[in-house]
């Protein structure tokens, strides 16, 4: 018997889980691919310049880089926000900018985003800023409140469904925004700048929560320019740098005074490896 008797409405998801689920070897190829891929804003100027990237399914990787250098751009390509100029991005081995605009609610499932500022509607409760990722699903009343309090639970509020949500500290409104983003289990989590707005000791916390899903084999792209985060850690850093990657594979313990150049000029805390 199915575990869950209404699994044909909770993954309407066939679209991009349908390669795993027909060819087993899907699961092994990276969930995200970026082939050559420019961006421009400007005419003459790309903001994204020549961007080869491999992530793959499981992973946790900064993105990283100066203001400017394009970190939220790289990762509103993958939502689809805006669409690559030249180049391909592949997530689960499809070209998300040939999606077509009934496709991309279908891309966007299959993610979850989370922002510097939340995101969240501060005047509804806890539970109803989660619970709208699968009301929009149509998702049976029963199953969403099931799952809500699963995730709710996941990120550490369990049982504060009923609060008004601007009630909460900024680092628990933050919390509801991943409760939000992983409530419909998708395949890659991407989180621009979310510990932008906390202070150092939340920020390690949301941190360690998004480290947390990542156990679970969530892949995560995590946006940050704060160095000091940055190097407590040893994952995989993308360096990003007036559109180009420039990428360390390791964290930046792993560089022989990188912390020591990172505290003394944020900027420059990440060079480039090869080129
Ligand atoms: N929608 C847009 N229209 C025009 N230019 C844009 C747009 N989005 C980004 N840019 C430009 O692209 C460049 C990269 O911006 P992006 O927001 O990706 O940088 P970032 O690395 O995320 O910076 P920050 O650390 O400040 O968030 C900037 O020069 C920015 O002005
Ligand atoms: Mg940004």
């Amino acid at each position: 018997m199915a575990r869950d008797p209404d699994s044909k409405v909770v993954r309407p998801f066939a679209f991009f889980r349908a390669g795993v689920q027909s060819d087993p070897s899907a699961a092994r190829r990276p969930i995200l691919v970026f082939e050559d891929v420019y961006k421009y804003f400007r005419r003459d100027q790309p903001t994204l310049r020549g961007v080869n990237l491999t992530i793959e399914r499981g992973e946790f990787a900064f993105v990283t880089g100066p203001s400017g250098a394009g970190k939220s751009t790289l990762l509103q390509l993958v939502y689809r926000k805006h669409t690559v100029d030249t180049g391909r991005i592949l997530f689960c081995g499809k070209d998300v900018a040939r999606l077509k605009p009934k496709s991309i609610p279908y891309l966007r499932r299959n993610l979850g985003i989370v922002f510097q500022d939340f995101k969240v509607v501060r005047h509804w409760t806890v539970y109803e800023n989660v619970a709208v990722a699968l009301e929009i699903l149509a998702m049976p009343k029963r199953l969403v409140r099931s799952r809500v309090a699963e995730a709710l639970e996941r990120v550490g509020l369990a049982g504060r469904g009923s609060e008004r949500t601007e009630n909460l500290s900024g680092g628990e409104q933050q919390r509801v925004a991943v409760a939000r983003a992983i409530v419909t289990e998708p395949a890659l989590i991407l989180a621009d700048e979310p510990t932008g707005n906390l202070d150092p000791h939340l920020a390690i916390d949301i941190l360690t929560l998004f480290e947390e899903i990542n156990a679970t084999g969530t892949t995560v792209l995590f946006a940050t320019h704060d160095h000091s985060l940055i190097a407590k850690r040893d994952h995989r850093i993308i360096g990003i740098d007036e559109g180009r990657v420039v990428e360390a594979r390791t964290g930046l313990r792993s560089w022989p005074g990188a912390e020591e150049r990172a505290a003394s000029d944020p900027a420059s805390g990440l060079h480039a490896v090869a080129g």
